[in-house]
C-alpha cells in the first residue's frame, strides 16, 4: 500500500494508472476505521483495477461546540487495516493541503433543499462542509466510482445530488450499514459510549424496528409511529433530535402512493450523536393520511 500525504503526491500516482487505463474506485474517511469502512473498501476493489481510500477529519463539517477536536485520530491502526484490506493507496492529507488558504473564507459548495431538513436542521452548515471537502477529494482522486455507507444516508443522497447538478463524472454508490451482533450501526462514534451506553445503544435499532412492524398494516399515522418513537428512545435515556419517515428517494414527506419509504433517526446518547435509518418497502401503496 502507498500512502500520499500531499496532493501533488496523489495527482501523481492517479496519473500514472490512467495512463496504463486502469480504473479508480474511492472511499473517503475520517479515520477510525471499523469493518464498516472495511467492507466498503472491499467493494471498491471489487469494481476498479485500483482503489483509493482518504483519510481526513474535516473541520468544517463539524458545528461549534461538536466534536472535531476529540474525534479520534488512528492513523497507524488503519494503515494496518488498509494495507490487510488489499488497498492501493491511503491519502492522509493535513490540513494545510486541503484547505491551503485557510478554512474561513474558503470556497464552499453547498446542495439546498436536502442539507436542510433531517440532520440539516440540526447541524447547520454540516452538509456544505461535506459536499465542499468531498467535491475537492473527488476532483484530486478523480475516481470512476466513489462508495459511502448508507449509515449517513442523507449523506449519499446530498453527495449524488451534487454530483449530479455539478456534472461531476463520477458514479457514487452507497452501501448497506454493517451493523454489530446487537444491531447498533457500526460508527467511530460508538467509541465514546461508556459501558452502560453501549448497552442501552441497539434501542434505536429495535424501536426502528417496531416502527416498521406498526407502519406496514397502514392502521396508524405516520406521526403517531414517529411520536411513539421518540417517546420510546427518550423513555429509555436517549435525547431524540428526530424519528422520521420519509420518502427513500428523495426525504421528502411521504405522500399517497408511495411504497418506498426510509425510517431515519437522530438521537443523543451521553456524549455520542447516534444516527441509524430502516429502509421501509410496503406491500400496498400508502394510503391518504
Ligand atoms: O462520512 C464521512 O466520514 C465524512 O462525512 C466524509 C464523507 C469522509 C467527508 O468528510
Amino acid at each position: 500500500m502507498k500512502i500520499a500525504y500531499s496532493v501533488e503526491e496523489l495527482r501523481a500516482e492517479v496519473a500514472a494508472w490512467r495512463r496504463t487505463g486502469e480504473s479508480i474506485s474511492f472511499v473517503p474517511t475520517m479515520g477510525n476505521l471499523h469493518d464498516g469502512h472495511i467492507s466498503l473498501l472491499t467493494k471498491a476493489r471489487e469494481l476498479a483495477n485500483r482503489s483509493v481510500v482518504s483519510i481526513f477529519v474535516n473541520p468544517i463539517q463539524f458545528g461549534r461546540g461538536e466534536d472535531y477536536a476529540k474525534y479520534p485520530s488512528t492513523l497507524e491502526a488503519d494503515k494496518q487495516k488498509l494495507s490487510a484490506a488489499g488497498l492501493d493507496l491511503l491519502f492522509a492529507p493535513n490540513l494545510d493541503q486541503l484547505y491551503p488558504g485557510g478554512i474561513e473564507e474558503d470556497t464552499r459548495v453547498s446542495v439546498p433543499g436536502l442539507s436542510s431538513i433531517l440532520c440539516g436542521q440540526f447541524r447547520p452548515g454540516h452538509f456544505s462542509g461535506v459536499a465542499t471537502v468531498v467535491t475537492k477529494l473527488l476532483l484530486n482522486v478523480q475516481p470512476d466510482i466513489a462508495l459511502f455507507g448508507e449509515k449517513d444516508y442523507q449523506q449519499v443522497l446530498v453527495i449524488k445530488q451534487m454530483v449530479h447538478d455539478l456534472l461531476m463524472p463520477v458514479q457514487i454508490l452507497g452501501q448497506p450499514i454493517v451493523r454489530e451482533a446487537d444491531g447498533l450501526a457500526m460508527s467511530s462514534r460508538n467509541a465514546y459510549l461508556n459501558a452502560r451506553e453501549r448497552e442501552l445503544a441497539p434501542q434505536i435499532y429495535q424501536a426502528m424496528i417496531r416502527a416498521r412492524e406498526k407502519l406496514l398494516p397502514q392502521t396508524l399515522s405516520l406521526i403517531a409511529i414517529e411520536t411513539a418513537g421518540m417517546a420510546e428512545l427518550a423513555a429509555v435515556g436517549f435525547r431524540p433530535e428526530y424519528f422520521s419517515i420519509r420518502r427513500a428517494q428523495d426525504l421528502g414527506l411521504p405522500q399517497a402512493g408511495d411504497t418506498c419509504l426510509q425510517l431515519l433517526v437522530a438521537a443523543w446518547l451521553g456524549p455520542a450523536r447516534l444516527i441509524d435509518n430502516l429502509r421501509i418497502e410496503l406491500p400496498e401503496p400508502l394510503k391518504a393520511s
